[in-house]
């Protein structure tokens, strides 16, 4: 590209371009040709600021500044109001960095997306990328995993467990082969932080994961994705074979002895695929059914080898650890849990996106001072945290602090970070009685407790709401819920009972006969 062409920047990420972004870069091509203006146009991934996409940037005298949103038919205007050098322009944000809802986050994890060019490596380079690996490369894999203990990291994916506490069980157990398997499959309802990682900033992950590799001694690694993410799944893909052609992965990892090899698997669209034990039976080509434990998985994983699991959020999280140290990481956050939470604002909300923050934070700076309230403009009701197996949180608790302790302590998850807003109008009875029926449809078929107990659920909510011996069906369903929790196999049958206890417990008048609620006028 021609020398003092002004860069201008339109996110080429799902969202964005689900929200016309590709439309909008060449509307800004074309426009920049017909007046002669010279520009260099790089595709970005998205800031994650959702509300305001496509959200177009420019880079004026190295500082860059925001227009969202911006649709085809406003880029004459913008060119008009001379947006090439920061012009004055009524979708005008500002310097991007400046715009409240970034600039109060902690982006460490997220440090380069939106930033950078994702499938560039000299742009990850240039923002910091391979340092961490460049570190690890001199270290032993015993260094390796003490920096990631020592950090405090839990995992991303939903149970929080100590990454290097899984890591030292890899690193302990000997095996001629081991593996590193990133879970990729994110589906929680709400989130996308796994997505954005994958399509806007793929180098964080690849040099996260050939850490693990290097840290337990596993040569070989598979990113386990979704399906229905087939930008990240391309992206990934081209951006290993990159990767490899730079010599960050391969057969020498930057030219030392180690190897560690890349492959991108696509998954097989069911929700218990995300559960560690299920991945591993499906990457091996089989159903995706609940393996028992023990042995975990960082015993006797893939193929019955020891295996590291890991959520992309971990995953990609390891470069600035490495790169900046453990005593950086652990600076941010609280109690137990250390350095920063992905959180995925969604559902009924007004500013939804990506907002990284350190743990400590409330659920109520979240909703009101990041997501400015709900869509509709309505009183938020309830939000559901940690994805469909997460209680609905009442707003009585929208104080509590986002830690992992704090959650649990009121019988709610952080999970891997969503945060899906209902307003004043939502029926949770409904809610309830959508809980079951997601365990029934998701539920792998393993064990009796889930596989029955969540259709007999959906049967005895549908009792109550009907009208149909209420009181009796109003205990039994809290028997099942017991039933469920403590005798199903995995968590899926074991929280599916959590959203419909929670409802029981903070909004019980939804949870109850319609004829009932009719004729107090609470239902329509
Ligand atoms: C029903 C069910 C679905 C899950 N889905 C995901 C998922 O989509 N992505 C994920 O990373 N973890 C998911 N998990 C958690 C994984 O089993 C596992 O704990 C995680 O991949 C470990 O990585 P982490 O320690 O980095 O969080 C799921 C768990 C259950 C029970
Ligand atoms: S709880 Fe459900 S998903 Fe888990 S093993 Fe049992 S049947 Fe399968």
């Amino acid at each position: 590209m021609a020398s003092n062409a002004t860069k201008v920047f339109v996110p080429a990420d799902t969202t964005a371009r689900s929200m016309g972004a590709d439309r909008v870069a060449a509307a800004v091509v074309t426009e920049a040709e017909r007046r002669g203006e010279r520009i260099d146009l790089v595709r970005n991934g998205s800031r994650g600021l959702y509300w305001l996409e496509p959200l177009v940037e420019v880079d004026a005298g190295g500082t860059r500044v925001a227009y969202g949103p911006i649709s085809p038919e406003d880029v004459p205007g913008l060119f008009e109001a001379g947006f090439l050098g920061a012009g004055k322009h009524p979708r005008a944000l500002g310097e991007t960095e400046a715009i409240p809802y970034l600039a109060r986050q902690s982006r460490l994890t997220f440090a380069r997306v939106g930033l950078t060019e994702p499938l560039s490596i000299e742009d990850y380079r240039a923002h910091g990328g391979f340092r961490g690996l460049g570190n690890a490369i001199g270290l032993s894999g015993r260094e390796i995993v003490d920096i990631v203990t020592e950090s405090g990291l839990r995992g991303r994916g939903g149970a929080a467990f100590p990454t290097g506490i899984k890591w030292n069980t890899v690193l302990n157990t000997p095996s001629a082969q081991k593996y590193v398997v990133c879970n990729a499959d994110e589906g929680d309802s709400g989130t996308f932080a796994d997505r954005m990682i994958m399509e806007s900033d793929p180098y964080v992950l690849i040099e996260g994961m050939t850490i693990a590799g290097l840290a337990v001694g596993a040569t070989q690694g598979y990113v386990y994705i979704r399906a229905e993410y087939p930008l990240a799944i391309r992206r990934m893909r081209e951006a290993i074979e990159r990767a490899e052609a730079a010599g960050y992965v391969g057969e020498r990892v930057m030219g030392g002895d180690r190897a560690f090899r890349l492959e991108v698997r696509e998954a097989a669209g069911a929700y218990i695929c995300g559960e560690e034990t299920s991945l591993l039976e499906s990457l091996e080509g089989k159903r995706g059914v609940i393996r028992f434990r023990p042995p975990l998985p960082a015993v006797k994983g893939l193929f019955g080898l020891p295996t590291v699991v890991n959520n992309v959020i971990s995953l990609a999280t390891v470069p600035i650890i490495l790169d900046k140290g453990a005593g950086f990481y652990k600076d941010f956050g609280t109690g137990r849990s250390r350095g920063t939470l992905t959180v995925q604002l969604a559902g009924n909300v007004k500013q939804g996106g990506l907002v990284e923050i350190a743990f400590g934070h409330t659920l109520s700076e979240l909703l009101y001072d990041f997501g400015g309230g709900s869509a509709t403009g309505r009183p938020i009701r309830a939000v559901q945290a940690g994805g469909p197996l997460g209680a609905y949180m009442h707003v009585s608790q929208f104080d509590t602090p986002l830690d992992y302790e704090a959650f649990a302590a009121i019988g709610a998850m952080i999970g891997h970070g969503g945060l899906v807003v209902f307003d004043d109008t939502v029926d949770m009875g409904q809610q309830a009685r959508f809980a079951m029926e997601f365990c029934a449809v998701e539920s792998c078929g393993k064990c009796t407790p889930c596989r029955i107990g969540a259709v007999r659920g959906v049967e005895v909510v549908d009792r109550i709401l009907d009208g149909v011996d209420e009181a009796a069906n109003l205990t039994l369903l809290r028997e099942l819920c017991d039933t469920m929790v403590a005798g199903s196999l995995c968590a899926l049958g074991g929280m599916a009972p959590f959203p419909v206890l929670s409802i029981l417990e903070h909004f019980p008048e939804d949870l109850r006969s319609r004829q009932e609620a009719r004729a107090v006028g609470e239902v329509a």
